[in-house]
């Protein structure tokens, strides 16, 4: 059978590929760069003492190629220079696959708490834990981690848009920086991952593990195809704000760009990364993302990763061929000497290798014994997962809603549905990908499947925190822990005053969504609940944006509070701002549309054709600046998030304040246009916004000031973009300023002829307030 289908799929798509060849022709032709180490003048010098003692073979075999070894992905050690193997593990929400971790909140939930404090909290805990099980190299979304807008959330169904932050470029390029320095800062390197435009699980297709309805090598892996002024202002963006905090290395991705393999292709590698944004790191290969050893080392990868582990799965590149190739001419020995040197600079400059812990789990064997690293950093990610709870609807009518009457005034409150609860399996048998559990939504979900997926040491779920709060003088809980059963759910509801119902989606690394509704029968659940408990509150584990509109209008669902994916102390950040200890103060990092045609049509590229194509036609228009520009009413839209309190915007004004860049770790060199200034680099502070906000109402709470650009109508830009956010905590009648301070970078649209940032000429609109659509006070200005 799966033969002859194979067949049938041959010959209807053979006729097809003759027409495709390759997308765009190529206009540029760049050899890499070689490295100086930038600002990290001390780990140069000692990458270079020792690669000058390296010999050919040693170089390729000892760096540039992986092996099996214990972590995730491993380099050779060079006994005789006393240079030991570097240990590369996943990923961007905990060391994984590995016991005795933290399970951190997603990438989706740190976003939502438009709190610098909390992303840089949580990237230093995460350093921590990388650094102390031995890892050298993190993959952030490569510890190999950060994920760094790569997929930054293109397409709502892409399934790993939750291991990053936002679609958002600004707000993306904000967690990426802080994420990048802090998690360095503890000493572990980080990748920012996955470079470029890798927008879609559909059709990734690793080397060695195609699409399976296609023979091996039959089909090639989707293309990413933009323009230029979208590569800058859309994609490029949160990976500059991760090379200028000094990422140590970058991954490669999966598809390819108008038609060239990432991780071979010398435009985004040689010329946008290690020229235009100056990189002085490495590239290494999403696994499976090499294709052809000498195309790729003059291409601008630097090391290729897993090499030859996993039993060569993933082919055999570099190795004895980049040997050959480098002992031949065709790749130079100075190309080679670059790939040791962009690998090690940042190890020296980042750790001491003499004292760095060696691996302390084997990923081949996780049941052997390991150390416990997670110190107290349950605490730091309560905060997160509370900081994150994000409330949507909130019908206070008849004394419903949230919060919650004070436990003692409550007599009972029912829990329904699978997302509230345990696992009845165990972390253990989730598998290392955490997909044997989530897939039915086995217990409460806390993180979405795949390589960004890490073992929870304990799940606090939410009935199990509600339990532990109520128990002296709180409501009798009547719970119902799965979703088909809808007459059970139904009765534990209509026995309660108050009914709390947990739905989730699923989201996984492998495939995309196959639509934005909740999983597991949950829209039924919701309506089978309301329609006998007249104050229904809902509570969304979430990977990104769901359809909520069978049951959003109901009269009896009073609040519905998202809390997107909080990993291990889901419970516990959730419980005081039911009962209103805490207001919420999350913000949407994304929308939420009512149907699934608002979004742009076709994001997720599936037919299958021999080479697919996705193009990238909304250009700039990502997220909410789709719904602007096309005049949609989204459910909700970006930005948005109720209070307990309500905030008060004053007027807001702008002042000409020049500071020079002082957050570039490693500059980059984009060129720009200048302005009448004296400043040299993107990044110095020209204007500074401020507003504001007072707290009117009657509890303490945090608002999110947010300030979005409307550029002159010349400039063709989306009508609002993100520029700034600010996040206030006010008690009742206290009022705090709102600070923005707008780099030149954060005025400029990318010149394609020109090829420079520049500030366009007319007037701008700057506007201030609690969403994208809710602006309360703006200013114009011209700066150029
Ligand atoms: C790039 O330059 C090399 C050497 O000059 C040349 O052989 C090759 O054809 C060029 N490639 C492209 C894609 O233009
Ligand atoms: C690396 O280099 C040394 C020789 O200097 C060799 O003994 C060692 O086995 C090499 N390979 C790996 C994978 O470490
Ligand atoms: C793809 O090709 C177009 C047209 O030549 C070009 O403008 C764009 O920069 C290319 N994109 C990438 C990522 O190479
Ligand atoms: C150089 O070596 C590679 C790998 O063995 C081989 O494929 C290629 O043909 C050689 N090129 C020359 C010019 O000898
Ligand atoms: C629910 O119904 C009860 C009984 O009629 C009423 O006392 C209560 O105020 C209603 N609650 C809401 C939120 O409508
Ligand atoms: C729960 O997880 C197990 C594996 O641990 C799986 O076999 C099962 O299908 C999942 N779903 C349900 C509803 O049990
Ligand atoms: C969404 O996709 C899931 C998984 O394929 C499927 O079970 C469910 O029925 C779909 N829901 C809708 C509303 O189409
Ligand atoms: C709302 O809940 C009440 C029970 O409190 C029920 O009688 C009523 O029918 C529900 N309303 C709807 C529209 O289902
Ligand atoms: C992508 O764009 C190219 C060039 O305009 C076009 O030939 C091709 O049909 C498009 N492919 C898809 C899948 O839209
Ligand atoms: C941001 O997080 C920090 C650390 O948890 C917290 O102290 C601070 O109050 C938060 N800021 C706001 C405005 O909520």
């Amino acid at each position: 059978m799966a033969f002859a289908f194979f067949a049938v799929v041959l010959l209807a798509y053979c006729n097809l590929v003759s027409s495709h060849g390759s997308f765009y022709p190529r206009a540029d032709n760049f050899t890499s760069p070689f490295a100086n180490g930038g600002s990290w003048s001390d780990g140069f010098a000692q990458a270079k003492a020792l690669v000058d003692q390296m010999t050919i073979e040693e170089k390729v075999v000892n760096i540039t190629t992986g092996y099996t070894g214990k972590c995730v992905g491993f380099t050779g050690e060079v006994p005789r220079l006393n240079l030991r193997a570097l240990c590369l593990q996943d990923g961007p929400l905990g060391v994984r696959p590995a016991r005795r971790v933290s399970q951190f909140p997603a990438g989706v939930t740190t976003a939502a708490t438009w709190n610098r404090t909390l992303m840089a909290a949580r990237a230093v805990a995460l350093g921590q834990e990388f650094r102390d099980k031995g890892v050298c190299l993190a993959s952030l979304s490569d510890w190999l981690g950060p994920v760094t807008g790569g997929p930054l959330g293109r397409s709502p169904y892409m399934g790993r848009n939750w291991e990053g932050f936002s679609p958002d470029s600004y707000l993306n390029g904000v967690a990426s920086y802080l994420s990048v320095k802090h998690s360095q800062e503890q000493g572990v390197l980080t990748c920012a991952k996955h470079y470029i435009a890798y927008e879609q699980e559909t059709f990734r297709n690793p080397y060695g593990l195609p699409d399976p309805s296609f023979p091996p090598f039959v089909q090639s892996p989707v293309s990413s195809n933009f323009d230029d002024r979208t590569a800058h202002e859309v994609y490029l963006w949160p990976f500059a704000e991760a090379v200028r905090a000094g990422t140590g290395t970058v991954m490669c991705s999966y598809n390819e760009l108008n038609g060239t393999h990432s991780c071979a292709d010398d435009h985004t590698l040689n010329y946008l990364l290690k020229t235009e944004l100056g990189f002085q790191g490495s590239v290494i290969s999403d696994w499976g993302g090499t294709w052809d050893t000498e195309a790729s080392a003059l291409g601008g990868l630097d090391i290729s990763m897993p090499g030859t582990a996993f039993d060569g799965l993933f082919g055999d590149f570099y190795g004895d061929e980049l040997i050959a190739l480098v002992k031949n001419g065709s790749v130079s020995e100075a190309r080679l000497d670059d790939m040791a040197l962009r690998t090690l600079t940042p190890i020296f400059q980042y750790q001491d290798l003499d004292t760095y812990p060696e691996p302390s789990f084997d990923v081949r064997d996780l049941t052997l014994p390991t150390n416990n690293v997670r110190g107290d950093h349950y605490k730091v990610i309560r905060d997160i997962g509370e900081e994150a709870l994000t409330l949507v609807k909130n019908n206070r009518k008849s004394g419903g809603g949230l919060p919650l009457p004070k436990p003692s005034s409550l007599g009972s409150l029912a829990v329904i549905g699978e997302d509230a609860g345990p696992s009845p399996y165990g972390a253990t048998s989730c598998g290392d990908a955490g997909n044997a559990c989530l897939i039915e939504n086995n217990g409460t979900m806390t993180s979405g499947g795949g390589s960004g997926w890490a073992y929870p040491p304990y799940t606090i779920d939410p009935l199990a925190a509600i339990n532990s709060f109520v128990r002296a003088d709180g409501p009798d809980i009547n719970s119902h822990l799965e979703n088909w059963d809808l007459a059970s759910a139904a009765l534990q509801a209509s026995r309660s005053e108050t009914a709390l119902v947990f739905i989730s989606a699923y989201a996984a690394e492998g495939t995309d969504r196959f639509n934005l509704s909740a999983y597991s029968n949950g829209d039924a659940l919701v309506k089978a609940v309301a329609a006998v408990n007249n104050n229904t509150i809902v509570v969304l584990h979430i990977p990104g944006p769901v359809i909520v509109e069978e049951w959003i209008e109901h009269e009896n669902v009073t609040a519905v509070l998202v809390a997107h994916l909080p990993g291990q102390e889901s419970g516990n950040s959730l419980v005081p701002v039911l009962w209103g200890e805490k207001s919420p103060s999350g913000k949407l990092p994304y929308t939420f549309a009512k149907k699934e045609s608002d979004w742009p049509p076709n994001t997720i590229s599936s037919d299958p054709v021999i080479a697919p194509q996705a193009n990238f036609t909304e250009k700039l228009l990502i997220d909410y600046k789709w719904f602007d520009a096309k005049n949609i009413t989204p459910r909700w839209e970006f930005g948005f998030g109720l209070s307990y309190t309500t905030f008060k915007f004053g007027t807001l004004s702008i002042a000409k304040t020049f500071k020079a860049d002082t957050t570039s770790i490693q500059p980059t060199a984009e060129s720009f246009a200048k302005l009448s200034d004296s400043g040299s680099s993107m990044y110095d502070i020209l204007y500074t916004a401020t507003v504001q906000v007072t707290n009117t109402g009657k509890v303490q709470g945090a608002e999110v000031a947010q300030l979005y650009l409307s550029f002159p109508a010349s400039a063709d830009e989306p009508p609002f973009v993100l520029r700034g956010f600010d996040k206030l905590d006010l008690v009742p009648g206290e009022h705090k300023t709102a600070t923005f301070e707008l780099t030149r970078k954060d005025l400029s649209v990318w010149d394609v002829a020109h090829q420079r940032w520049e500030v366009p000429q007319g007037t701008f609109t700057l506007s201030v307030g609690a969403s994208s659509r809710d602006l309360q006070s703006a200013v114009t200005h011209k700066f150029a």
